[in-house]
């Protein structure tokens, strides 16, 4: 069976290379377990050079962002060939955050193909804002599906990415504001679902659907064994070496 997939998204945190340093030196103590997990960890920029180092053999770098731009100028953008110079393995494209800066589905559909120019797997964020009594989030979640994976190739495309489910509600808050197990069942069933449409059945069983939003050691267990999720995109609860590794022990135990 494949390993479960843990993808740490530091966002713009730690504050400083001295806490980065830190919090790696923390993380490190349980590389063992880590490498039975595939681990990716997405720190800013600054701290690219550092965090790789430090991964080891444990952990593979991943970017929060990618550019679309092919090297030129282009100021302020890191374009994906300095990605590719740090070992980056993994880009979480198209994240709530991103699409609240004006990132379009359209952004992130060309995103995903520099990403797989460049032997990076694309982790498409996609995620309602809010739920409605009436089921309306479903048609939401299926046009951003739709316009996110846009003209790619079921055989040559889709095989090398993941998506993460990130309910744009569930973010930033506590264990107890997060999704329940039943209700993400039924997101996992109905992204499988538009996959099958859009594609085919056996593309639509082979995507791994991560969850992101409000996980933490205390939900974790059950968001993981009784959904058909294979693993998941932890913002907060990644930053704090013990939280993580009580993640990483869940995902291992199931
Ligand atoms: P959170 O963030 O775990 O802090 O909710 C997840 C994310 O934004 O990817």
């Amino acid at each position: 069976m494949a390993k479960p997939i843990l993808v740490a998204n530091w966002k713009n945190h730690p504050n400083s290379l001295s806490e980065t340093m830190v919090l790696l030196r923390e993380i490190a103590k349980s590389a063992k377990l880590y490498k039975k997990l595939s681990l990716f960890v997405a720190p800013p920029f600054t701290y690219f050079e550092s965090v790789s180092e430090r991964l080891g053999n444990f952990g593979q770098l991943a970017s929060q962002n990618i550019s679309s731009l092919s090297p030129g100028n282009y100021t302020g953008q890191v374009t994906p060939d300095i990605l590719k110079s740090f070992g980056t393995k993994l880009s979480i494209i198209g994240h709530s955050e991103r699409r609240g800066f004006g990132e379009t589905s359209e952004h992130i559909a060309k995103k995903i193909k520099t990403a797989l120019h460049c032997s990076i797997i694309p982790l498409v964020c996609i995620g309602e804002m809010s739920r409605d009594p009436d089921g309306e989030y479903f048609e939401f979640l299926r046009d951003e599906l739709k316009s996110s994976l846009a003209g790619l190739n079921p055989k040559t495309d889709i095989s090398k990415l993941m998506l993460a489910y990130e309910p744009v509600w569930a973010i930033g808050k506590h264990a107890q504001d997060a999704i329940t197990p039943a209700n993400l069942s039924q997101s996992v069933i109905f992204i499988k679902k538009v996959l099958t449409d859009m594609f085919n059945r056996v593309v639509a069983e082979h995507v791994p659907i991560l969850y992101g939003g409000s996980v933490e050691p205390a939900n974790i267990g059950p968001l993981f064994s009784e959904t058909g999720i294979k693993g998941f995109l932890v913002g907060h609860a990644s930053l704090n070496a013990k939280s993580l590794k009580a993640i990483a022990e869940s995902l291992i135990s199931k």
